[in-house]
């Protein structure tokens, strides 16, 4: 099939350079989700879904939406996030958003209708900001429900509740966010890759196989806190020693041999009381986190990090609480969606690359009510989450083509198999 989508590189450029600006003015590359840079951008976000001829809409979750085609139950959906993490973030996400946004464009320009309305998304609070996220694509698969919200208060000290409702959402009935098995017929993502395969391969895009499913949970150590001086350390109980411990515990366990070499894992956030030089430390809450393409061994990471848990705190004699916030398991992408994907770098003469996203995605969260397919592009030395993150514009707008033209090959598709 050839290509009809006249992809325009000025202007994918000024978007980022627009965007860019919704940033913390003190931590570069920061736009927190309900931070007040994310409300802004989404604000500049839906003036160009307008201007794009798009029907732009928050839905209850607060994901913007931007609607071209009129009525129907039915859509082909494509998106991604524009929130940040701290420090990190100028195309983890926003890629996807602006390549959705670009394309909607090209339509409009070529005046291009699909066989179904297109809706084009930012999903609400992709990264995790609270300890539900991600929290739109979830609430539009029906994985977060009205009582999962209870309780959950943001960074910036408002109630999950109110943080939706100041983006355009309604958090009294966030069901009616949810879509129905079937409603969404295919979804499409670009991503940056956040790894190294590509860069590693000279490749500037791939096609992706499956997701990991990070699991995450709170692991909280009491001991007791004590003069650092007068203590012997034959009778001392401190937290931050069994910290330390599990820390290096859960590396071990996923670098077993034997497990899968898809296996990550990560202590990424920690909280020692009371965090004074001279007092033993008696208390530690810490995150853990593991993730992985193969559910078999992600399941036996996890059971083995419960038992270190047990094990330290026995040792040790001070008191342990392990809590999963969030379980995942990994999603393989339909191989129809592969296939999709598949044929629009065939069109565009790309060499066919797969392999699996260790990262996680919207795409994983919506797969259980819609198929999903992902391109993903090559990163400058595969980091991301940092403020080093880059891709090239070269390879941004090659992505971009490539989500163009699978979302063509998915329309032609569902067309076929309509007339059977
Ligand atoms: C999303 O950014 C993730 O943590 O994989
Ligand atoms: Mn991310
Ligand atoms: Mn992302």
């Amino acid at each position: 099939m050839d290509e009809i989508l006249e992809i325009k590189r000025e202007r994918i450029e000024n978007d980022f350079k627009m965007l860019e600006t919704f940033t913390d003015p003190e931590a570069p590359w920061t736009r927190r989700a309900f931070s007040s840079q994310n409300k802004e951008a989404r604000k500049w976000l839906a003036d160009q879904f307008r201007a794009a001829g798009l029907d732009v809409y928050n839905d209850a979750a607060s994901n913007l939406i931007g609607r071209r085609g009129g009525e129907g139950d039915q859509v082909f959906m494509m998106g991604s996030h524009s929130d940040t993490v701290i420090e990190g973030g100028r195309f983890d996400g926003i890629v996807g958003v602006l390549g959705a946004l670009e394309i909607a464009r090209c339509l409009q320009d070529s005046d291009i209708e699909l066989s179904l309305p297109l809706e084009i998304v930012d999903f609400t609070c992709e990264e995790p900001t609270v300890p539900i996220s991600p929290v739109g694509s979830r609430i539009i698969a029906g994985d977060i429900t009205q009582k999962d919200l209870e309780g959950v208060i943001t960074p910036f000290g408002d109630t999950i509740h109110k943080a939706i409702d100041d983006l355009g959402g309604d958090s009294s009935d966030i069901s009616k966010a949810k879509r129905a098995l079937g409603q969404i017929v295919g979804y499409l993502e670009l991503h940056i890759e956040q790894g190294a395969v590509l860069e590693k391969e000279e490749l500037a895009a791939g096609i992706v196989t499956a997701i990991a499913g990070p699991c995450r949970g709170t692991v909280q150590f009491i001991g007791q806190p004590e003069h650092a001086g007068g203590t012997p350390m034959p009778d001392r109980k401190d937290a931050l020693v069994a910290a330390a411990e599990l820390v290096i515990a859960i590396e071990k366990i996923v670098t077993t041999t034997g497990m899968s070499e898809e296996n990550v894992g990560t202590v990424g956030w920690m909280n020692v009381s009371p965090n004074m030089i001279n007092v033993i430390p008696g208390q530690v809450d810490m995150s853990v986190e593991v993730r992985s393409t193969d559910l078999e061994s992600l399941v036996l990471v996890r059971k083995s990090l419960e038992e270190e848990v047990e094990k330290i705190s026995e040792k040790r004699k001070i008191e342990s609480k392990l809590t999963w916030d969030h379980l995942e398991d990994p999603v393989p992408l339909p191989l129809f969606m592969q296939d999709v994907v598949k044929s629009a770098f065939t069109d565009l003469s790309i060499p066919i690359k797969y392999l699996p996203s260790r990262a996680s995605h919207d795409a994983a969260r919506i797969a259980p009510i819609t198929p999903a397919g992902m391109v993903f592009i090559r990163c400058l030395e595969g980091k991301s989450h940092c403020p080093e993150e880059w891709a090239s514009m070269d390879d941004i707008v090659l992505g971009i083509r490539l989500l163009g033209q699978s979302l063509l090959r998915l329309n032609e598709n569902f067309l076929k198999n309509k007339k059977g």
